[in-house]
């Protein structure tokens, strides 16, 4: 998500490659639902597809599929027999998903993440999991994605920051006192849990990447 539009965004977007046509459908969904602010950036996709890509990963979860832009960013950088399971609320958002990732390897569940994410854990370990979805569930999220990771795995989560609540700032964007405690607990948790190595890449939104070493 990126509400502005800073020089390092434009700069970077002008180096990668343009967006495929099934990216841009996503793109474009999201925008006929006056969501395009929520799509991932491209600068960002990059840096998911780029973690995902080092993690050799052959399974991956996505919470928060939208139009299925960051799923599609997933799917280059996964094994050509890997497979993503992508986890979506709203039908609405699914369907247009749908309708623009063209990709075997990928299944769009429907449904409260949660709830979805318990009848997923017989097909774990998984080897990136990307947390992008309802920000009062993140910690939840996290807990469950430290279970079922494998040794080696990322741990992706982005907005972290949630446009600078964490330390105090709300300023930009109000985000209401239960997701701003759950995201602060699930950032401390990231960096005091001894199987995980964390940082924080400073995007504008914040992305927290932890790798399970243990
Ligand atoms: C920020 S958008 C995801 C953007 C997407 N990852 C991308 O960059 O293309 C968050 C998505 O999470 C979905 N969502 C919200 N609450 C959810 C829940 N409880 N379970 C599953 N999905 C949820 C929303 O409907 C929305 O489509």
């Amino acid at each position: 998500m990126r509400k502005q539009n800073p020089k390092s965004y434009e700069y970077i977007e002008s180096l990668l490659p343009t967006e495929n046509e099934s990216m841009l459908k996503s793109r474009r969904g999201a925008e006929s639902l006056g969501l395009g602010g929520i799509s991932i950036s491209a600068a960002e996709g990059s840096l998911v597809q780029f973690l995902v890509g080092i993690s050799g990963a052959k399974k991956a979860i996505e919470i928060g599929t939208l139009t299925g832009l960051s799923a599609q960013y997933i799917l280059k950088a996964l094994s050509p027999d890997g497979q993503l399971w992508t986890l979506e609320k709203s039908k609405q958002h699914a369907d247009l998903a749908a309708d623009a990732v063209n990709d075997k390897r990928c299944h769009i569940v429907v449904g409260d993440a949660q709830e979805k994410l318990s009848e997923l854990v017989s097909k774990g370990p998984f080897d990136a999991i990307f947390i992008d979805g309802n920000k009062a569930a993140y910690l939840n999220y996290f807990n469950w994605a430290v279970e079922n990771i494998a040794i080696g795995g990322v741990i992706v989560a982005d907005n972290v920051f949630l446009a600078g609540a964490v330390w105090g700032d709300q300023s930009q964007q109000k985000f209401n006192e239960k997701q701003v405690d759950v995201v602060r607990r699930m950032n401390l948790k990231a960096f005091s849990t001894e199987a995980l190595v964390s940082t924080i890449i400073p995007t504008e939104e914040g992305l927290l990447i932890c790798r399970r070493v243990k």
